[in-house]
């Protein structure tokens, strides 16, 4: 039935049975839809960042992506209204003895509406100038009514010091002062599917994940992240950052962009409850994952532990306690002694073999990498 003008693309029967779906045509990925009796063939691939268009749903005539939920008419292959400058390439189709036949070649190109740069698509290059010392406090609490965050407290401590002692210029982010929505699970869908910058960065302009990017990976070379503990682990709004630096971390294997170069993370961690060590230990892993290095003791904690639940008085200990937050300041010390090594060195290269996604296993089945 294929001819040099038309592919054959399947049984019409078998076709009409699903409203869309992605099969490959020759050598195109074709999404090929079926409404009110009328089958329509684009491209499947998406303009954003190549989301199989025949794995998304349908919106009246218009293809929604699977990814990031772009839309592009099922016929034409057009921009949904607003973004008609944004087309996948649309091909011919028609029905011929029970068969449904697809050109070839497709009868329109692919076209780019010109999208403004998101502000943290750029090279994470390193400004000149001293060291810089950001700190991350993940201590949730009423904003409008404050309470004293031990955590917080030793962590400004420290940021005082870089300040006062060294005079460096320092910045504090305040998870919960930044409204930010959850990691909604792009990378499930596909690595490819989690973008830099963040899926959710690029699709809700006032993300309050902007300033932890913009510091973390861009300006801060000592980063001091501190968390209470909450059931033995760290605070929830530490882990819905994490889970939204997984687009930095995904960078390294889709990329191997390391974006994360010659930068320091000490960390502070207290609470009432037991298991310091465990946290630290996932804290540990997840920035070494990210790219980050420690210095030696890189982190600071307190905890009154498993026999006490008197935390009136552990505020009060924290609050008096210089040792602690001489403990803080000398942890930004050691902090800063690495860093300024690391920003005299060289850096070393990156070996994939090993690390995570790898590709080690796609190749023993005969796929590149
Ligand atoms: S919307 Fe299609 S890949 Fe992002």
């Amino acid at each position: 039935m294929s001819d040099e003008k038309w592919q054959d693309a399947g049984d019409v029967v078998e076709l009409s049975t699903r409203p869309l779906q992605q099969i490959m045509v020759g050598r195109n990925k074709v999404a090929i839809s079926f409404v009110d009796g009328k089958f329509g063939a684009v491209h499947g691939a998406c303009n954003h960042v190549g989301g199989p268009l025949g794995q998304g749903t349908l919106d009246g005539d218009y293809i929604v992506c699977p990814w990031h939920n772009w839309k592009f008419h099922r016929v034409t292959g057009v921009g949904e209204p607003g973004f008609e400058e944004d087309r996948v390439p649309r091909f011919e189709c028609k029905v011929e003895n029970g068969r449904l036949l697809v050109s070839q070649a497709a009868v329109t190109s692919r076209q780019r509406k010109p999208h403004a740069k998101h502000p943290l698509d750029r090279d994470t290059i390193r400004e000149p100038g001293p060291i810089r010392v950001v700190g991350i406090s993940t201590t949730v609490m009423d904003t409008d009514h404050p309470r004293y965050s031990t955590s917080e407290a030793l962590l400004e401590s420290a940021l005082d010091h870089g300040r006062s002692k060294h005079g460096l210029q320092t910045r504090l982010v305040k998870l919960r002062e930044k409204s930010f929505r959850a990691c909604e699970g792009y990378y499930s869908k596909s690595a490819q599917a989690c973008t830099w910058p963040c899926s959710i960065s690029q699709m809700d302009a006032k993300d309050g994940m902007n300033d932890v990017y913009e510091n973390l990976v861009f300006w801060g070379d000592v980063v001091l992240i501190a968390t209470p503990i909450r059931w033995a682990a760290a605070s929830s709004l530490y882990f819905k950052m994490a889970e939204r630096l997984n687009a930095v971390q995904n960078q390294i294997t889709l990329k191997n962009r390391v974006m994360l170069k010659n930068k320091v993370a000490g960390l502070i961690v207290t609470g009432g409850q037991d298991n310091v060590q465990a946290v630290v230990g996932q804290m540990m892993l997840f920035f070494g994952e990210l790219g980050m290095q420690f210095p030696q003791f890189p982190f600071i904690a307190h905890s009154r532990g498993w026999t006490a639940e008197d935390m009136e008085r552990n505020v009060e200990m924290v609050q008096n306690s210089e040792e602690l937050h001489d403990g803080a300041r000398a942890l930004l010390d050691r902090c800063l002694d690495l860093s300024g090594r690391l920003q005299a060195g060289h850096a070393t290269e990156f070996r994939r073999a090993g690390r995570k996604a790898s590709g080690i296993e796609k190749r023993r089945h005969g796929e590149s990498s």
